[in-house]
């Protein structure tokens, strides 16, 4: 593993340069903070996909910019040798560039070392106004959940090829704005291959094919925390939730046949000492 990385190197990391693609893996808090490092990623995302995720919400546009502070803290605190990325949700960059600049702040003082936004050329003069405050900014292309609304629902985007060319021209502003990076999200791969050759920083893709510089994915989604069905792009690698249910169902089982607690897991008292207790409680 190597050492931390940081907005200047990830921009060099293409794929058509000979660079390894980029492992990026969501985390809202410390325990998955910890296992996302710990599993070598380059990036962890403090998605605001924790609202759907973690907080119970049906969509992402109603997490603040205060709680994405408070989970950006929590992963800060565990030190993560992976860079820290933090989205900026929704309403915090819509409204001015100072309110936009003010936020971003808040997430690199919670410990984040850029952040995330969503949108083409329309953010254009936001990014120019965080970057211009020394905070670097990731792009969000595709599938952006923050403008469900707009889009009609959770779709893959850029099915025609004059949508495709649109994320492309789009893609090739946010690379002249400053974008160290661009996450592709739902889109045919064959557009994701597009934006790829067409810009000089790396793509990281969600659902955007195999040609992208890096891929990622929402680490409760990977470990399958949740029983819940997933989008097509995802992998699930484990089946946390049922291990974690059968766990849970032991304990219970232990409990209300008295199996739990053994004596190992019960504090002992000197032998004396429990005497004088017994005498004690037996004088009263
Ligand atoms: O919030 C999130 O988890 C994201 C990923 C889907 C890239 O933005």
């Amino acid at each position: 593993m190597g050492t931390k990385l940081t907005a200047p190197a990830v921009s060099r990391r293409k794929r058509s340069l000979g660079a390894d693609p980029l492992v990026m893996l969501t985390a809202y808090d410390a325990p998955s903070a910890r296992m996302a490092d710990e599993a070598g990623a380059d990036l962890i995302l403090v998605g605001d996909s924790v609202a759907m995720v973690v907080l119970g919400h049906d969509d992402t546009m109603s997490v603040t910019i205060e709680e994405m502070a408070h989970h950006t803290a929590a992963v800060a605190r565990t030190r993560p040798r992976a860079m820290t990325v933090a989205d900026m949700p929704w309403m915090s960059y819509h409204v001015s560039a100072a309110d936009t600049v003010t936020n971003a702040a808040k997430l690199v003082r919670a410990g984040a070392q850029a952040v995330k936004l969503e949108g083409g050329a329309e953010r254009v003069h936001m990014i120019e106004a965080i970057m211009s405050a020394q905070v670097p900014v990731m792009g969000h292309l595709g599938l952006t959940p923050q403008s469900v609304l707009a889009l009609g629902g959770f779709r893959m985007q850029g099915r025609s090829s004059e949508a495709g060319l649109s994320l492309v021209a789009d893609a090739k502003a946010l690379a002249h704005a400053g974008c160290f990076a661009i996450v592709l999200e739902a889109m045919p791969a064959a557009v994701g291959r597009l934006i790829t050759d067409a810009v000089d920083v790396p793509t990281i893709g969600i659902g955007a094919g195999g040609d992208c510089d890096g891929q990622v994915l929402v680490l409760h989604d990977v470990v399958g925390l949740e029983n819940r069905t997933t989008p097509r792009f995802v992998r699930r690698y484990a089946s946390l939730h049922d291990q974690g249910v059968e766990a849970l169902a032991r304990f219970a089982d232990d409990v209300r046949s008295g199996a739990f607690p053994s004596r190992h897991e019960c504090y002992e008292m000197s032998s004396e000492e429990e005497m004088a207790l017994g005498l004690y409680a037996h004088r009263k």
